[in-house]
């Protein structure tokens, strides 16, 4: 099997956010992150509409094209990601007045603004293909509320928030702020996002279907690169700073990429079962080696 994170490197647009996951030298240690302003300029160039997007052909290919099974195995991927961007949107402004420092914020303020468009993105995908029997928004995220697997709310509803709340309460804590990007940016990010973006998009683009949501998923994608970009880099610059955010750090990681690990595996997934025409082992390895080189970045694995 070719290396999946490697192909992905070919997009000029992903490799300019810096992500560690994207660079094959990120696995000698060898990487040159960008700084908070540099990924801000980034986020002025890489600009997009959601409202641009042409879903005509996506109407007929999935009403039409795609079978009630497959629609309903592919229900999983698209409710993860449509509850997923609602709850990390609703969850990042008291981590943006959290951030030690002014640059930080200002990236932080464009990610809340990507987070919205990502909701934004799906809501209008949702509602131009008739993906549900739905009126609005509200309805809509209710309603993909019954197609995600019950460990999904224990990331985001439990381990996520419950650190938020602490930290809307007390905007100082930089342990917890080191935790909280861990969990958001590492692993709700870095490996169950890119992940699932990765073999969603591969998917669709060798069936040849859903080509305006492959177009605005990929611009997701290039966003989450950014973002993760910027995890990279404040983690790396907080297990510097004290050995108490390194501990804090993979601390986190051992508790939380457990369950992320489950929710990359639909529940009602057998042993087995072709799964877009990839197995489960291979979605895991994928999202194993892009956590891998970043924390290398990070400097808490040994190069080697
Ligand atoms: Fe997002
Ligand atoms: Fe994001």
């Amino acid at each position: 099997m070719s290396d999946p994170v490697i192909r992905r490197t070919t997009r000029e647009d992903f490799v300019a956010s810096s992500d560690p996951a994207l660079q094959e030298a990120a696995d000698r240690g060898d990487v040159n992150l960008l700084s908070y302003r540099e990924l801000y300029h980034l986020w002025e160039r890489q600009q997009w509409s959601v409202q641009d997007i042409d879903f005509s052909q996506d109407r007929i290919d999935w009403n039409e094209r795609i079978s009630p099974e497959e629609r309903f195995q592919r229900m999983y991927g698209l409710s993860s990601f449509f509850l997923g961007e609602q709850r990390v949107t609703a969850e990042l402004a008291p981590i943006m007045r959290a951030a030690p420092s002014e640059d930080m914020r200002i990236f932080l303020s464009t990610q809340i603004a990507d987070e919205g468009r990502h909701v934004a993105f799906f809501d209008r995908f949702y509602h131009e293909v008739g993906v549900l029997e739905a009126d609005d928004l509200q309805e809509r995220l209710a309603e993909s509320e019954n197609h995600v697997n019950p460990k999904f709310r224990e990331l985001f509803d439990e381990m996520l928030h419950e650190r938020v709340d602490r930290l809307a309460r007390e905007p100082e804590d930089l342990e917890t702020m080191v935790e909280a990007v861990t969990i958001y940016h590492m692993v709700l990010e870095g490996m169950l996002a890119l992940t699932g973006q990765h073999f969603i998009i591969e998917y669709n683009e060798q069936q040849g279907t859903l080509p305006g949501f492959v177009e605005g998923f990929s611009n997701v994608a290039r966003d989450e690169h950014r973002h993760v970009a910027f995890g990279s880099r404040f983690l790396r610059e907080m297990a510097e700073r004290d050995e108490r955010y390194r501990t804090a750090i993979t601390r986190t990681l051992e508790l939380v990429a457990p369950i992320a690990e489950d929710v990359l595996r639909p529940h009602w997934y057998e042993e087995g079962m072709p799964l877009f025409g990839y197995s489960i082992s291979e979605v895991r390895a994928f999202a194993l080696k892009a956590l891998e080189r970043r924390l290398k970045a990070i400097g808490l694995v040994a190069v080697g």
